[in-house]
């Protein structure tokens, strides 16, 4: 079973700012995952990449359960090759707290989870999901990773996390990373982590961590898993997957969460142009053990609109909006006497009633 009701409420908060803006999209849906395999027989069938390459943005509803298993056809497939088709080489997945309100819920003590603020920069198609590394694979991820810590003032540490103790590709890794680092961005601070006890630190004292962490595709995947235990759930986080180093001035390409499809998104506006694909989507998989009850967290999901709209659909204003929105729901609770967290949270609502209260606040913004 698949988890399309958290897609659905970052919809709503799309179709709301479309509404709202010049924006005007227009949406479709294409079968993907396993949703691919049931009606076509593959993950990804041919119209829906065809589809992808052409639209604005994508927003990718997450694939896999237990339905199509591990067997040879798996929908994690279709993932793995929409990723290397769109060349979307860059995976970004901030976990900081969206309220600082959950801290209360975070399974770590308040102090240590305080202040935690970690951009992982996940290199997506290489690594070990496909054979090794090259020089240039290496050189593009660092670049993404430099960039993100020079849009922040002041610029951010850049983390890089390796196993260079045991791995020839790792030693590879380090040794690009410092060299282009030292070359290009000498003004940016650097260190070097092997990915055990980076994970170790991660719970134990995330904030060292602060800044941008770049690392290779498997470590990057468990590690921003972790990540998401800080500010308290996986349903929290948000993610973007790109071609290149995200741009609030860049284009459009995004996906999003339900197994069941993927929606297309093109804005009639003809403003944009598809040459930085971006590919957004939470973190967490299709939940199967709570999808369809209608109480998973849609926080990611709509987080992930969000990232789409600053990356590539040009409006960095309305995805600051949302970020606002969401954190007042979040804060609803401490400062608004009201509850509108989902029971990963420790709340008691239902996905669609923390949609409605995020579409609510979001109308007053837009409204006024
Ligand atoms: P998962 O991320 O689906 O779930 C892990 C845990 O987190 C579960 O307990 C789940 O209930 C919880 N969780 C996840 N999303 C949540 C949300 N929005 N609100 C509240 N709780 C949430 O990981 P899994 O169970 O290991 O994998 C299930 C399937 O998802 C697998 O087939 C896997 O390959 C796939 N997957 C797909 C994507 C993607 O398409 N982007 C990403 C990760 C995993
Ligand atoms: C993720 C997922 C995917 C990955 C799977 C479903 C192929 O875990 O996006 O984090 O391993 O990249
Ligand atoms: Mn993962």
């Amino acid at each position: 079973m698949s988890c399309p009701e958290v897609t659905a409420e970052a919809v709503r908060v799309l179709k709301l700012i479309s509404s709202k803006t010049d924006l005007n999209l227009d949406l479709a849906s294409h079968d993907f995952g396993g949703a691919g395999i049931d009606n076509h027989g593959v993950p990804l069938p041919d119209s829906t990449l065809d589809a992808c390459k052409s639209a604005d943005a994508v927003l990718l509803g997450a694939v896999g359960g237990p339905k199509w298993g591990v067997g040879p056809v798996r929908p994690e497939q279709g993932l793995l090759k929409l990723r290397k088709e769109l060349g979307l080489y860059a995976n970004i997945r901030p976990a900081n707290f969206a309220s600082e309100s959950l801290l209360a819920h975070s399974p770590l003590k308040p102090e240590i989870a305080k202040g935690t603020d970690i951009i992982v920069v996940r290199e997506l198609i290489g690594g070990i999901y496909t054979a090794t590394y090259s020089i240039p694979e290496i050189e593009r991820i660092t670049r993404v990773a430099a960039q993100c810590a020079l849009a922040v003032d002041p610029p951010l540490a850049v983390h890089s996390v390796d196993k260079a103790n045991v791995l020839a590709t790792s030693r590879l890794w380090r040794k690009t990373v410092t060299a282009l680092m030292e070359k290009e961005y000498p003004q940016l601070a650097l260190d070097h982590h092997l990915v055990d006890s980076a994970a170790m630190l991660m719970v134990a004292n995330p904030r060292k961590l602060n800044g941008v962490l770049v690392t290779e595709n498997l470590f990057g995947d468990i590690l921003s898993d972790e990540s998401s235990v800080i500010p308290g759930s996986l349903g929290l986080l948000p993610s973007a997957s790109l071609a290149g180093a995200p741009d609030a001035n860049a284009i459009v390409m995004g996906l999003y969460e339900p197994y069941v499809s993927m929606l297309i998104l093109h804005s009639r506006n003809k403003r944009l142009t598809a040459n930085c694909p971006l590919f957004p989507s939470s973190i967490h998989g299709s939940a199967p053990d709570i999808a369809g009850k209608g109480f998973a967290n849609p926080i990611g999901t709509i987080l992930s609109a969000a990232m789409m709209l600053r990356y590539s659909l040009g409006k960095a204003d309305a995805a600051e909006l949302i970020e606002r929105a969401v954190e007042k729901v979040l804060d609803g609770a401490d400062k608004g006497g009201f509850d509108f967290r989902t029971r990963d949270l420790g709340g008691q609502r239902n996905t669609s009633e923390v949609g409605d209260k995020v579409l609510e606040v979001l109308e007053g913004m837009l409204s006024k």
